[in-house]
C-alpha cells in the first residue's frame, strides 16, 4: 500500500474537542483533508462555526462543553446524527494554569483536573461505549504533554493532569484492545498557542525556545503526521503508546 491509502481516514467519524483554537483546529482540519468526516467541539461556537466554512461540510461544529457530562453526551448524538458513531475521538480540550502549588486555589486545582483529566476519561469512555454498543472499531488519541512526564515550577495541575492523561491511556488500551479500539497518546513540547502565547512571547520565551535541541517551538504541521499515524491503519498495531513530540526537549539536559 502507499502512504496514502495507509493514512486515509475516508468513512472514519471524528469528534475534535477544543477544535476551536490551536492544536484541536489544526487535527479537525488535518483528519477532514486525510477524509474524515469531523465534528469540532467547543464552548466558543462562533469560532468552530467559522471553522466548520473553512472545512465545509465534512464538518459539523457543536457546542459542547468537556467538563458537563450531559453537554457531552449531547455533544455525541449530535455527530452521530450529523455522520453515524464517532470512531476517531481526540481528547484534545485543555486549560492552563500558572500558580506555584502553594498558592493554588482549590477552584484552579479543580478547573485543571476537571478538564485535563476527568474530562479526557469521561469522553474516553462516552466514545468507546458508543463504539463498542455498534461493534465498531476505532481510535481515541489522547493529548497529554511533555509536562505528564517532567515537571516545572508553576504547573503543578497541569503536569499531574497530564501524567494521569498518560496512565490512563495505557489503563483503557488494555481494556479495549480485544475490542478494536485503540488508545494512544500525543505529548508534545512547546507550541505557540493561546494556552502559552503570552509566555512564549514574554521574558522566558528566548530561554525556553534555545533549551529545545531543534531549536525552534512545534509549528503549525508538526503534529499532523503523529496525530494520522495513531489515528489510521498505519498504526493499527499501536495501542497504549504516548508518542512525544517535541523537537528533542526531554532528551536534553539542562544548560
Ligand atoms: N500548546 C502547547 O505548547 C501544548 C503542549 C502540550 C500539550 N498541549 C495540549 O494541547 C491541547 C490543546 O491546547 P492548545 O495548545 O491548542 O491550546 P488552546 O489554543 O488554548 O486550545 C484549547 C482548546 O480547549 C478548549 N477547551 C478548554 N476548556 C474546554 C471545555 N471545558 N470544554 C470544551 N472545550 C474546552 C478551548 O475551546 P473553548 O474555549 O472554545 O471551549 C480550546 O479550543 C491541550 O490539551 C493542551 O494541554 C499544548
Amino acid at each position: 500500500m502507499n502512504a496514502a491509502q495507509i493514512f486515509d481516514l475516508t468513512g472514519r467519524v471524528a469528534l475534535v474537542t477544543g477544535a476551536s483554537s490551536g492544536l484541536g483546529a489544526r487535527f479537525a482540519q488535518v483528519l477532514a483533508a486525510n477524509g474524515a468526516s469531523v465534528a469540532l467541539v467547543a464552548r466558543r461556537l462562533e469560532r468552530i462555526q467559522q471553522l466548520q466554512q473553512r472545512i465545509g461540510p465534512r464538518a459539523v461544529a457543536i457546542e459542547g462543553d468537556v467538563t458537563d457530562r450531559a453537554s457531552m453526551k449531547r455533544a455525541f448524538d449530535a455527530a452521530e446524527k450529523a455522520f453515524g458513531i464517532v470512531d476517531l475521538l481526540v481528547n484534545n480540550a485543555g486549560v492552563a494554569h500558572a500558580n506555584r502549588a502553594i498558592d493554588l486555589t482549590e477552584a484552579d486545582w479543580r478547573r485543571v483536573l476537571d478538564t485535563n483529566l476527568d474530562a479526557v476519561f469521561f469522553c474516553a469512555q462516552e466514545a468507546s461505549r458508543r463504539m463498542l454498543a455498534a461493534n465498531k472499531p476505532g481510535a481515541i488519541v489522547n493529548i497529554a504533554s511533555v509536562l505528564g512526564f517532567g515537571v516545572a515550577k508553576g504547573v503543578a495541575a497541569y503536569s499531574v493532569a497530564k501524567a494521569g492523561v498518560i496512565q490512563m491511556t495505557k489503563a483503557l488500551a488494555l481494556e479495549l484492545a480485544f475490542k478494536g479500539i485503540r488508545v494512544n497518546a500525543l505529548a508534545p513540547g512547546w507550541f505557540d498557542t493561546e494556552i502559552n502565547h503570552d509566555y512564549l512571547a514574554g521574558p522566558h520565551g528566548a530561554t525556553l525556545k534555545r533549551e529545545v535541541p531543534v531549536g525552534r517551538f512545534g509549528a503549525d504541521g508538526d503534529l499532523d503526521g503523529p496525530l494520522l499515524l495513531l489515528a489510521s491503519q498505519a498504526g493499527s498495531y499501536i495501542t497504549g503508546a504516548t508518542i512525544v513530540v517535541d523537537g528533542g526537549q526531554m532528551v536534553a539536559l539542562r544548560g
